[in-house]
């Protein structure tokens, strides 16, 4: 069943994302939402960013996989890109089809690791202005020694939990201004995912005013 065939939300679907720190559980939790509102009967697709689309595939070479981290500007053009590519090319056909849309990442990720090292938070929305408002933003939150420790071995360059606390207090204010949910990320995996589902079935059955 579709949000649209359900006939709660006015014939359009729901954009999900999920942020958090990297190791957070992005993915796993993205992938057992999908899961989950599948079982259930919904139209529920898995989607990330970067995207697997031309400009996401540029960032993983330059930025993801290169040997330093590249200016910020340029990281936030690119997201930027990538998202304005992401919402037309994959997003909106989703919705349109009264799809649910769960994202690993969007907008707030930008947000948090862009605005940790040092751009202006309100020049990165203007730049993402295209980007379609989410029905619902879940941020998982994690401390970064428990992030540190699912890292292992990978990870242990000095700077990495210095930036991941910046990026960290970033997200936090996010959730103070009431643009994401938080979800404490630092249990069992299935108690996590039972509550990032209540959050969506509640979204979905709340007044569907919807925003996209
Ligand atoms: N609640 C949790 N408790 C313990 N380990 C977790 C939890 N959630 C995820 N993990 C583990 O942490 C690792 C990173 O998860 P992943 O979903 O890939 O994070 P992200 O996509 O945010 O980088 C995986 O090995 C996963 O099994
Ligand atoms: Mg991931």
């Amino acid at each position: 069943m579709s949000v649209a065939k359900s006939g709660r939300t006015r014939g359009r679907g729901l954009l999900v994302c999920i942020e958090g720190l990297d190791k957070s559980g992005k993915t796993t939790h993205s992938r057992l939402l999908v899961k989950d509102l599948n079982e259930m009967g919904y139209d529920a697709v898995y989607t990330r960013e970067p995207s697997l689309g031309e400009v996401g595939r540029l960032i993983r070479k330059i930025i993801l996989h290169g040997w330093r981290r590249a200016p910020p500007v340029l990281e936030a053009v690119l997201f930027a890109a990538d998202r304005f590519d992401h919402v037309e090319k994959e997003i909106k056909p989703a919705l349109e089809e009264g799809k649910i849309v769960v994202s690993d990442r969007y907008l707030y990720s930008s947000l948090a690791y862009q605005g940790a090292s040092g751009l202006d938070l309100d020049w990165i929305m203007e730049i993402n202005r295209f980007a379609l408002p989410p029905d619902l933003a879940i941020y998982i939150d994690v401390p970064v020694e428990v992030l540190a420790k699912r890292m292992g071995e990978k990870r242990s360059v000095m700077e990495w939990p210095r930036i991941q606390s910046e990026v960290r207090k970033v997200y936090l204010k996010l959730v103070k201004k009431g643009f994401l949910v938080p979800v404490d990320g630092n249990r069992p995996v299935e108690e996590v995912s039972r509550e990032i589902l209540s959050l969506v079935l509640e979204r979905l059955k709340g007044k569907g005013r919807l925003r996209v």
